[in-house]
């Protein structure tokens, strides 16, 4: 892995995550915003986690095959955020720093939720692990996609019959996915102003139009809309 920059980020674009349980519909929100943020002008660069980058995907297998789970939970956390430190010094912070929009499928808040509060690692660990991976980049706006858990199983069983295999942590019962739902409720409250929920039992042109307004809003706060646009042409 590089070693760490301390040089700054200048002009800086909007680093957006995406998080929720099984079958949330994230990645379909993912692709629809992004559709509609470049149909604007804006400069879009979709990632995810685990993964996103070189090293990323390479942890990426070890984590989502299941070798590291006889390591337990506290390892699994230690190897998300190794995966997260490549991840965000070679592509996340230089996308913003080009003035980009990253929408990124999961960050540090899966971490609380699948190994915290579903895991048991401790607030203390997973926060150090934060820190280090993250430095200075840090999500201006997460968006939970709730979904009510029993809904969410259901919808990533259909995913599978259509072929795709479940990962070691979408085998996991609906008592756990009921905890981490409740986890990401937790962090919504504590973060109000970087974490918004958007009801995701609704239908996608829904789910999407809630999306936008959210975005917007940001958009609006940070004065981005004219930089932005203006860089990326
Ligand atoms: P993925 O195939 O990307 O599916 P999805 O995001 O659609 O559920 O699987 C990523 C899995 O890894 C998912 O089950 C959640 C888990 N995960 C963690 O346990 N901790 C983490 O920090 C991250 C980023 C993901």
């Amino acid at each position: 892995m590089p070693p760490k920059s301390t040089k700054k980020t200048e002009a800086r674009g909007l680093f957006i995550t995406f998080e929720g349980g099984e079958g949330a519909g994230k990645s379909t929100q993912i692709k629809l915003l992004q559709k509609a943020l470049e149909k604007d002008g804006f400069k879009v660069v979709v990632t995810r986690e685990p993964g996103g980058s070189t090293g990323g995907e390479a942890v990426r297998h070890v984590l989502l095959s299941g070798a590291a789970e006889p390591f337990g939970p506290e390892m699994e956390a230690i190897l998300f955020a190794a995966a997260r430190s490549d991840h965000v010094e070679t592509l996340i912070k230089p996308a913003l720093a080009d003035g980009s929009i990253v929408l990124c499928d999961r960050f540090y808040d899966s971490t609380r939720v699948y190994q915290g509060a579903s895991g048991n690692v401790s607030r203390e660990l997973l926060s150090k692990l934060e820190e280090v991976a993250c430095e200075d980049c840090w999500p201006d706006l997460t968006l939970i996609l709730d979904i009510d858990p029993k809904e969410g199983m259901r919808r990533a069983v259909a995913r599978r019959n259509k072929g795709e295999p479940a990962d070691r942590f979408e085998k996991e019962a609906l008592a756990l996915q009921t905890i981490r739902r409740n986890a990401y409720l937790d962090i919504a409250e504590a973060e109000p102003e970087r974490c918004k929920i958007v009801d995701g039992n609704r239908g996608e042109k829904a789910v999407h139009r809630s999306i936008v307004k959210l975005v917007e809003n940001l958009l609006q706060e940070r004065k981005l809309s004219r930089a932005v646009r203006e860089k990326s042409r």
